[in-house]
C-alpha cells in the first residue's frame, strides 16, 4: 500500500512531503499479528527496511511517518477521542480549561499536546521515555508543550521528579501508552501520584486489559481505583482506537476521572 504525503496534521510543507512511503504487510492464510509484534515497511532514500510498530524511535525519525502510518493509513482517533471527551467533562462539571495544568504522559511526537491546546489549556508538559519522542516534538511541533521531559517513569531521577513536583500539575493524560511493554502501571501510578489532589485524569487503555484474565496489571488496579474511590467517573467512552495491520479495529476505552487521592504503592506490588 503506498500513500502519498498530505499536510493535515501541523507539519510544514517540507516535512509532510518528506520524500519515504510506507507500506503494510500482506499475510497468506489466516496468520494474525499481535498488536505488539505488528510491523510495515519503509521505503526511504531507495532503501526499504522494516520497522515494528513499537520501535517507536525508528519512526519518530522519519518526519511525518507517525502521522502517516498511525493516522491515515491506520485511521487512529485516540488523541481527538480523549481529548473531546475531557471537553465534554469540564463543561459537564463547570470546569474551566485554562485551570488546568496538565501533565502528558507518554507523550511522544506531541499529538496529544496538540489536541489539548485547542481546548485552551495554557500549561501542558511532556514527559516520554525516548530522546526521539522529545526531538520530534521539536521538529514538528515546537510550540506544543512547555517543557518536555525525557525521563523513564519507572525510574525518575530525584531530580526528575522535583521537576515535576514544582510543576504543581493537577491534571494527567496518557494516550495510547499503557501495556504493550510502553507504560507498566508501577509508572501510571508514579505519574498519578505526581498529580495534584483533587486532579483529572483522562486516559485511553485497550479494552483487554481491563477484563478479568488481563496479565498486565491494569485491570486490577484500574478496578481497585474505582473500587477504592482514588478516582471517580466523569466520562467514559468504548471507540475504535485504530485499524490494525489486518484491517480489523482495536477497541480501546477513553476515561475522564477524578482524582481524589494518590494510589498506595502496595496496590501494585
Ligand atoms: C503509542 S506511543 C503514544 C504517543 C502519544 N501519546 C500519541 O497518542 O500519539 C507510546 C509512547 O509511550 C512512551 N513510553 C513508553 N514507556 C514509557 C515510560 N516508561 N516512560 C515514559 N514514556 C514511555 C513511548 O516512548 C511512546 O512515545
Amino acid at each position: 500500500m503506498t500513500i502519498i504525503g498530505s499536510n493535515r496534521f501541523g507539519l510544514s510543507e517540507a516535512e509532510s512531503s518528506a520524500n519515504f512511503e510506507v507500506f503494510l504487510p500482506e499475510f497468506d492464510g489466516d496468520q494474525i499479528l499481535d498488536q505488539d509484534e505488528e510491523w510495515c515497511e519503509v521505503l526511504v532514500d531507495g532503501q526499504r527496511t522494516r520497522i515494528r510498530f513499537h520501535d517507536y524511535h525508528r519512526i519518530y525519525d522519519i518526519p511525518g511517518m507517525y502521522e502517516r502510518l498511525f493516522y491515515e493509513m491506520l485511521e487512529c482517533v485516540s488523541p481527538r477521542t480523549v481529548c473531546d471527551l475531557l471537553a465534554t467533562a469540564l463543561a459537564e462539571h463547570a470546569m474551566k480549561a485554562e485551570d488546568l495544568r496538565v501533565l502528558d504522559v507518554g507523550a511522544g511526537n506531541g499529538m496529544v499536546g496538540e489536541e489539548i491546546r485547542t481546548l485552551g489549556v495554557d500549561t501542558v508538559h511532556g514527559v516520554d521515555i525516548l530522546e526521539e519522542a522529545a526531538a520530534a516534538t521539536r521538529r514538528d511541533r515546537p510550540d506544543v508543550y512547555d517543557d518536555y521531559l525525557v525521563a523513564d517513569l519507572t525510574d525518575l531521577t530525584l531530580e526528575q521528579r522535583d521537576v515535576l513536583v514544582r510543576a504543581k500539575f493537577n491534571t494527567m493524560t496518557t494516550v495510547a501508552a499503557l501495556g504493550f511493554g510502553d507504560i507498566p502501571p508501577e509508572a501510571f501510578v508514579g505519574a498519578f501520584n505526581l498529580i495534584e489532589t483533587p486532579g483529572l485524569l483522562a486516559f485511553t487503555i485497550k479494552d483487554d486489559f481491563l477484563r478479568d484474565d488481563d496479565p498486565s496489571g491494569f485491570s486490577l488496579l484500574i478496578r481497585r481505583m474505582f473500587a477504592e474511590k482514588t478516582i471517580v467517573a466523569q466520562a467514559e467512552k468504548h471507540y475504535r482506537h485504530r485499524l490494525s495491520v489486518h484491517g480489523k479495529p482495536l477497541e480501546y476505552i477513553a476515561f475522564v476521572v477524578r482524582k481524589t487521592g494518590d494510589v498506595p504503592t502496595a496496590w501494585i506490588r
